[in-house]
Order: structure tokens, then sequence, then C-alpha cells
């Protein structure tokens, strides 16, 4: 099946770059608090975080008090930034697709993912694969688009505004088609593939796994205050949260 490494590509890496280091970026406001909200206690389990960027997370996770991080990307420029500014004994970077991690060594106490999962096609296979890397028991905890979003295939207007381009309705179609999606973001032909709600979790369920918790976040008042045009998300969720247990 396809494996995509757009994170390569200079132009996204750099377009990607910039948003991750601008003030009140999404990742920042919303998905990262509600990722780390689902994780269990970190003290001194094993993680493994697939599709690990820039390492963030895996430098929290030690800080957190975790043993061991493994963090696998596909990416080599988002390794070279990981390895540059999240390095730490605890921590091992591998250059490694997520469809091939059952050659990572050993099992784990705890997988997430955080983002990245709308860039695999095999989905099933790979939670397949997660439940054999676990521990009796163990937490997986990913984040990824929310399948509104996913669904989105770029042929349509994303919005429908008022005369005064203030949003009022999503536009989508095609839901229950799933698969290939192509769209623009610093660069065309970026491939993300849709699931429905149904499928992401049924597919869980149907190989083991106990789901425990979702998160769809929408903003605070704080954040509504600050960053007013967050209101979006009370039309559109933009990430879908999971924490999930291996069955025992
Ligand atoms: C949106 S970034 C998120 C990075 C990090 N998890 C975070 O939240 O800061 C998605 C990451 O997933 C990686 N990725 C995408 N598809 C992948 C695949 N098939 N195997 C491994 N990594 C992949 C990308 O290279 C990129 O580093």
């Amino acid at each position: 099946m396809a494996k995509q490494n757009i994170f390569d590509n200079e132009t996204f890496f750099e377009g990607y770059k910039t948003i991750r280091d601008k003030e009140g970026n999404a990742n920042d406001l919303f998905e990262i608090p509600a990722l780390f909200s689902l994780l269990p206690n970190l003290e001194n389990k094993s993680i493994l975080d697939l599709g690990c960027g820039f390492g963030e997370h895996c430098a929290k996770f030690v800080e957190k008090g975790a043993l061991k991080v493994v963090g696998i990307d596909i990416s080599e420029k988002m390794l070279e930034v990981a390895r540059k500014e999240n390095s730490n004994p605890a921590i091992t970077y591998l250059h490694l697709p997520i469809e091939d991690v059952e050659k990572v060594e050993g099992k784990f106490d705890v997988v997430i993912s955080s983002l990245a999962f709308h860039y695999v096609e095999d989905f099933d296979g790979v939670v397949k694969k997660i439940y054999e890397k676990l521990n009796e028991g163990g937490s997986f905890v990913f984040s990824q688009e929310n399948p509104i979003n996913t669904t989105y295939c770029g042929d349509i207007p994303r919005w429908t505004k008022d005369e005064n381009g203030k949003k009022l309705y999503v536009n989508f179609a095609n839901y229950a088609v799933e698969g290939e999606r192509e769209s623009e973001w610093f660069v065309e032909g970026i491939k993300k593939y849709h699931r429905m709600f149904s499928t992401i979790i049924n597919t869980l369920t149907e190989n083991g796994f106990i789901v425990e918790k979702l998160i769809e976040p929408t903003p605070t008042d704080d954040i509504l205050q600050k960053f007013p045009n967050q209101d979006d998300l009370f039309h559109k969720p933009d990430f879908l949260l999971v924490r999930a247990k291996k069955n025992m």
C-alpha cells in the first residue's frame, strides 16, 4: 500500500513548521491539551510514539517520568529536528513508517500517535500491529483529523459564508465514501485517507481494544476571548482523539 512522505517536501515542511511555531496554533490550543489529558500516568512506563515529528511529545513523556520512549517517523527532516531539539538518553528516534511498526523491538506500556493516522491507508493493519506491540492492559492514545475534515476533497468550497464573510455552514459530501482524498496545503496533491467515525471505532473494538474515551475539542470561553475565530470549531471539530485499552 502507498506510503506518503510529504513532510520531506521542502515547501510543505517549511509551511508546516511556520504554522507550528505560530502562537495560538490549533495544536497548542486544542490537540495537545486533549492528547495529554487522555494519557495514563507515565511514571516508569515505556512509550512508543508513531509519527513523532519534531519529538516534542517524546521529550514531554520523559519529563512526565517515562523510562523509555521510542519515536518513529517516515520523514528524515522531521527526525532531524527531533534529534537536534528533543534528544534525551531515554529517547530513541527511528526512521520507520508506521506501517512497519512490527520492526520496532520489544513491547510497550503506551502507544501514542498524534495527527499521523489520516496519512495512513491501512488503518486496520496498523491497529492489529499496535495491539501486538502493547503489553497486556496497555493504553493506545491517538489523535487524527476529525472524519468531518477528512471527508473533504476540495471540489467544493469548504464553507458557505454570508455577505460579510461570516462562516455559516461547512460543506461536505460523500462522507460514506471512504478512502483517498487529495488536498492542497502549501503544496498540491497531499494524500489523506478518510474513514467514517464508525469504521475508526469498529476497527479498534474488532481488534481487541476497549474504547474508553473520545474527545472532539471545542474552544473554552478563555480561548474564544483571545482567538474569536476559533468559534469555527462549533460548526466542525477539526480533531478526533481516542483513548483505548488493550483488552486483557
Ligand atoms: C502533523 S505531523 C505531527 C507530528 C507530531 N506527532 C506532533 O503532533 O507534533 C504528522 C507526522 O506524521 C508523520 N507521518 C505521516 N505519515 C507517516 C507514516 N506513514 N509513517 C510514519 N510517519 C508518518 C509525518 O512525517 C509527520 O512527522
